[in-house]
């Protein structure tokens, strides 16, 4: 078993996300302990999660803050204090800046609901539909400084069938989201995840439930 790295998370919604991670935690198949959740959002349902979990958290409000760097600063301030490895994106509504970045180089995750590099930015379920893309999916990549630019570490891949709402594929993309953010997560803690150039290569030993998400079953 791989030592247990420590998570930050940021979140700004519902935090389903951030449940399966909290889940895969607990389980042992993610050897990592999230120590921290920050929102910027004080309603939001991810709060709620943590605590139910006994997860410390902390709300940030954006609107507090006259810049963003201030906000960024109190987030980095945070995330040092709690002595995070990793600093894990679920559903977090703010564009993060090198402030953040420059603290934590490859050390940002985020999941993205779309087949990067199609569909970047938002409302992209409903863009694959109108676009009448046949297949959509989920990407886990580590954050630069561009909107869901960043390098790539898995995938899963969704079909779209003619009959499809924008609930009914984010809620089958979501479905993908719940496994291989954990996993991409446990990637990162067994040390596997190497950067060349712009591209993350997967180290040994690659396991049979990576292969799936790298080119799953369709059907
Ligand atoms: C997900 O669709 C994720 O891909 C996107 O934000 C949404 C967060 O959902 N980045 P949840 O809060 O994890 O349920």
């Amino acid at each position: 078993m791989a030592k247990k790295i420590r998570i930050g998370a940021l979140a700004s919604g519902g935090g389903t996300n951030l449940q399966a991670i909290i889940d895969r935690c607990a389980d042992g198949s993610v050897d990592a302990e999230i120590v921290l959740l920050i929102c910027n959002n004080p309603g939001a349902g991810a709060l709620q999660r943590a605590e139910r979990a006994g997860i410390p958290t902390l709300t940030i409000d954006h609107r507090e803050f006259a810049e963003r760097k201030e906000f960024d600063l109190a987030v980095v301030s945070a995330l040092q204090e709690a002595e995070v490895d990793l600093v894990v994106l679920a559903g977090f509504m703010r564009i993060v800046t090198e402030t953040i970045l420059d603290v934590f180089p490859y050390r940002v995750m985020n999941i993205h609901p779309a087949l990067l590099p199609a569909f970047p930015g938002l409302h992209v379920q409903k863009k694959a539909i109108e676009y009448g893309a046949k297949f959509s999916g989920c990407t886990v990549h580590f954050v630069d400084t561009g909107v869901d630019t960043g390098p790539i570490i898995i995938q899963a891949v969704v079909p779209i069938f003619d009959d499809d709402t924008e609930e009914s594929l984010s809620a089958r993309i979501l479905a993908r989201e719940h496994k291989i953010y954990p996993r991409a997560i446990q990637l990162f803690a067994e040390g596997r995840l190497k950067i060349s150039e712009r591209r993350v290569i997967i180290g040994p030993p690659l396991a049979k439930s990576d292969e799936d998400m790298i080119n799953p079953p369709t059907s």
